[in-house]
């Protein structure tokens, strides 16, 4: 149950205004609907709001945390803390020439309607459609889909920084986007709240139907926007379970990158092994997916979890699943890919609300 913030054990000097909610369940917000509860929630309108939220946890000695569409996390069963999340949703063109337009947008725009929104303003975000969560929590992962990431596309991000209470922007540089990684998730987490993000979109369309299965849909002739981001649809929702119907929090690990060896020592094994090549000479790319397929797990289930049938990657939970059993099954998977490819696989989700 949800209710205002009545404690008067508490600082309750101008709280009201910060607007925040006691005992919030979060199990409906993150999409492996695990059982979740936060001491407190409050969802921003304002950089202030959000700074005086921050003042006020820390003047309670309470921990705080930015959640942000919660298609990436695996939250912990209770958060001792504040949990914020922003309800912050404009959508604003900053500058524009010939080729191209800078439009900045609200972290707390849901990352599909934003991707559909953007082709008023121009192109490039089509191969991104229908990636859960949003618009802030992009650029921390550097959500990627079908040859694009997000990086490719960001001029800035603008954040307020909890540790000394400004507000800094960002350039693309200082984000250290990586393969599903930057600095939001390395020197900066738990202190860069990402308040904006700048997309830097191009006025002429260039569709990217690299990845293979869109090659395949547009051999004739070339897609419109629109027709892109069907097939990117309709591939996603040919492979991925839908979060609204079967919780899942997308990709649970990353594809790994091995040395040339160990992938040769794997293609000797099989008839054909997907491996892709990366920036650093020697290393391969390899698709965990089809890793845990061998491994025996698609369509596995262990209790309330297992990996989704049609795409190995992906962790469901049923209800009833709880953080440990996700944490026990992963491990699991871990281990029987090591023991059988000598491959380590790392979680992509991160623990969300833990302190430690
Ligand atoms: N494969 C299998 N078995 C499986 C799944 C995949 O053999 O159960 C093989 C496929 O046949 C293919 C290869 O693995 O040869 C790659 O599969 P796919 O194209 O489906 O992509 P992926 O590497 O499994 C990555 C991203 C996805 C993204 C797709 C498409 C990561 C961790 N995942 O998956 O991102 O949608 O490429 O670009 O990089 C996400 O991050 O949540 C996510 C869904």
């Amino acid at each position: 149950m949800q209710s205002t913030f009545t404690s008067s054990s508490f600082d309750e000097s101008g709280i009201q205004s910060l607007g925040f909610q006691r005992d919030v369940y979060l199990t409906a917000q993150c999409t492996l609907k695990l059982p979740s509860r936060a001491a407190y929630f409050s969802r921003f309108q304002s950089i202030q709001q959000l700074a005086d939220l921050h003042r006020w946890a820390e003047r309670q000695s309470l921990s705080f945390f930015v959640l942000g569409g919660g298609s990436n996390v695996l939250p912990v069963p209770y958060i001792e803390g504040l949990v914020v999340q922003s309800g912050m949703t404009a959508i604003t063109v900053l500058e524009q020439d010939a080729d191209s337009v800078l439009v900045v947008v609200d972290a707390g725009v849901v990352w599909h309607d934003w991707v559909l929104a953007s082709l008023e303003y121009g192109h490039g975000l089509e191969n991104l459609a229908l990636i859960p969560g949003s618009v802030g929590a992009a650029p921390v992962q550097n959500i990627g889909a079908y040859g694009v990431e997000v990086a490719e596309l960001i001029e800035f991000v603008d954040v307020y920084q909890l540790s000394t209470g400004t507000q800094r922007r960002m350039t693309a540089a200082e984000c250290q986007f990586g393969y599903r990684d930057s600095v939001f998730k390395q020197a900066l987490l738990g202190d860069a709240v990402i308040c904006r993000v700048a997309f830097r979109l191009k006025k002429q369309f260039q569709p990217n139907i690299e990845y293979a299965p869109l090659k395949a849909q547009f051999t004739e002739k070339l897609p419109t926007p629109s027709a892109l981001i069907d097939a990117v649809v309709s591939i996603r929702q040919s492979k991925l379970p839908d979060p609204a119907v079967i919780a899942n929090v997308g990709s649970f690990f990353k594809n790994p990158v091995v040395d040339q060896e160990v992938y040769t020592v794997i293609l000797n094994r099989f008839e054909s092994v997907p491996g892709y090549p990366v920036d650093e000479p020697g290393k391969i790319k390899m698709a965990a997916g089809w890793l845990i397929e061998k491994a025996g797990w698609k369509g596995r289930v262990s209790g309330h979890v297992g990996m989704h049938d049609q795409q190995a990657l992906v962790l469901v939970a049923q209800q009833g699943a709880t953080l440990d059993e996700v944490l026990d099954v992963s491990d699991q998977i871990i281990a029987d890919v090591q023991t059988m490819f000598g491959v380590t696989l790392e979680r992509e989700p991160q623990l969300f609300g833990s302190s430690s």
